[in-house]
C-alpha cells in the first residue's frame, strides 16, 4: 500500500542514517570576506518571490509527505511554519490521495493552516497523467513533477521505464493552468538535462542534488537485498556542482537543495546562482520535536544567512549575485572537467 510506504519513509528518515556519506560540495565553495561591507545587518532584506508569490526569505520546505494519517499532523506543522516565516512549502507526492480520495485531507490541511503561503503540489514522473487530479485537489501555486530514478532503481518493484518522459512532461505543461516545475529527489540535475527540461516549458527546476537525503539509503533499509542500496548510496551529482551546472545552462528560476543544512550553505548556493534554497530532512526532524523547535530551527537558519550576507556586503539577494566566491577542490575539478566556468564568480564585483 502506498499509504503504508509513506509512513515507513517518515519513520526511516527520522530514525535511521539516510544521508549521503559524500558531501554537497559547499565545503569547496568559499565566499570572499569583505572587511568593509557597508551593510547594516539589521536591514538585510531576504525577500523574494517565486511563481508570483512574495516570500520573506528564499526558502522552500521541499516535498516531504501526505497520504498517511500521520502526514496530516506533519503537514499541518510544516504549513504553520511556512505561514509564520512566509516561506514556501512543498507537499509530498499526491498519488496516494489521487488513488484514494479519502486521504486528500492529509494534503489540504496545509492550505487550511496557511492560506497565503506558497504551496507546491507534487506528483511523480511515472504518474504524470495524474497531474489534473493533483492540481484540482486544492489551491496550489505550482505543481512539482519529481524525478526519482535512483529510488525506483533500488526499491523492489520500482518503475524502470522512463521512455517518453520529456514528451509527456511537455504535454503536462501545455495542458496545465498551473506552473509546472521539475524537482529531483537527491541525485541532482545536470546542465544538459536542465536544458532539455527547460524546452518543455517548465517554470522552475529544483536541482535536489547529492549530499543530503539518499533515496538509495532509504530503500536499502526497505529491501531484502542490502547490497544494491549500499553500492548506490552515494550516487548523484553533488548539490553545489548541480547548482552551478543548472544555473549556467538555463534562465528559469532555480531552487538549490539536497543536503543544505545551515544558513551559510544556503547563502553559498544563492551566490552560485540559485533563486531559492530548499530543505526537507532537517525540517522534518525539527517538526518531530514540536512547533517550538521548528520555529527555532528557522530563526537560527535565517540568522546564519544574515551573517553570511553581512560578511560579503550583500544588502539583499540581488547584491548576493555579485558576491565573490572561490571554488576549490573536488567541486572545482567537477565543474571544470564538465566544461562549466568557475572563474566568473571569483572577481565579478569588479568586472
Ligand atoms: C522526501 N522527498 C520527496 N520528494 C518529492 O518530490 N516527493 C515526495 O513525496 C518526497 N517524499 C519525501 C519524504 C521524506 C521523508 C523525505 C525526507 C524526503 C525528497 C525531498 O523533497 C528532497 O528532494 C530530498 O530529501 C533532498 O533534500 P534534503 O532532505 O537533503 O534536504
Amino acid at each position: 500500500m502506498i499509504s503504508d510506504r509513506k509512513l515507513e519513509h517518515l519513520l526511516l528518515c527520522t530514525h535511521s542514517d539516510v544521508e549521503y556519506h559524500k558531501k554537497t560540495g559547499f565545503n569547496d565553495v568559499e565566499l570572499v570576506h569583505k572587511a568593509i561591507p557597508e551593510v547594516n545587518q539589521e536591514e538585510i532584506d531576504l525577500s523574494t518571490s517565486l511563481f508570483g508569490k512574495k516570500m520573506d526569505a528564499p526558502i522552500v520546505i521541499t516535498a516531504i509527505t501526505g497520504g498517511h494519517p500521520t502526514s496530516l499532523e506533519v503537514n499541518r506543522q510544516l504549513a504553520h511554519a511556512a505561514g509564520k516565516f512566509n516561506i514556501g512549502l512543498g507537499l509530498g507526492s499526491q498519488r496516494a490521495a489521487v488513488e484514494n480520495p479519502e486521504l486528500a485531507s492529509t494534503y489540504t490541511v496545509a492550505r487550511e493552516e496557511s492560506s497565503e503561503s506558497l504551496i507546491i503540489g507534487n506528483i511523480g514522473a511515472p504518474q504524470m497523467e495524474q497531474a489534473p487530479q493533483a492540481t484540482e485537489m486544492m489551491e496550489l501555486d505550482a505543481l512539482a513533477v519529481h524525478l526519482n530514478t535512483l529510488q525506483e532503481a533500488i526499491q523492489p518493484g520500482g518503475d524502470l521505464n522512463t521512455v517518453g518522459y520529456l514528451s509527456k512532461l511537455q504535454k503536462t505543461v501545455e495542458s496545465s493552468d498551473l506552473p509546472i516545475m521539475i524537482k529531483e529527489t537527491g541525485a541532482g540535475i545536470s546542465g544538459n538535462d536542465a536544458q532539455l527540461l527547460e524546452k518543455t516549458g517548465i517554470a522552475a527546476i529544483d536541482v535536489a542534488g547529492a549530499g543530503g537525503t539518499s533515496w538509495a539509503a532509504v530503500e536499502k533499509y526497505r529491501s531484502k537485498d542490502k547490497d544494491m542500496g549500499e553500492l548506490y548510496w552515494d550516487w548523484g551529482i553533488p548539490t553545489a556542482a548541480s547548482t552551478v551546472e543548472v544555473s549556467q545552462s538555463v534562465k528559469i528560476p532555480i531552487i538549490s537543495s539536497g543536503g543544505i543544512r545551515n544558513g551559510l550553505d544556503a547563502v553559498k548556493s544563492l551566490a552560485l546562482g540559485a533563486n531559492v534554497i530548499g530543505m526537507a530532512l532537517p525540517v522534518l526532524k525539527a517538526s518531530y520535536m514540536g512547533e517550538e523547535v521548528l520555529s527555532k530551527f528557522f530563526e537560527k537558519f535565517l540568522a546564519e544567512m544574515k551573517v553570511a550576507m553581512f560578511l560579503v556586503g550583500a544588502n539583499n539577494l540581488e547584491d548576493l549575485k555579485k558576491a565573490e566566491l572561490v571554488i576549490t577542490g573536488k567541486t572545482r575539478e567537477w565543474i571544470r572537467e564538465r566544461g562549466y566556468k568557475t572563474k566568473t564568480y571569483a572577481r565579478r564585483s569588479s568586472l
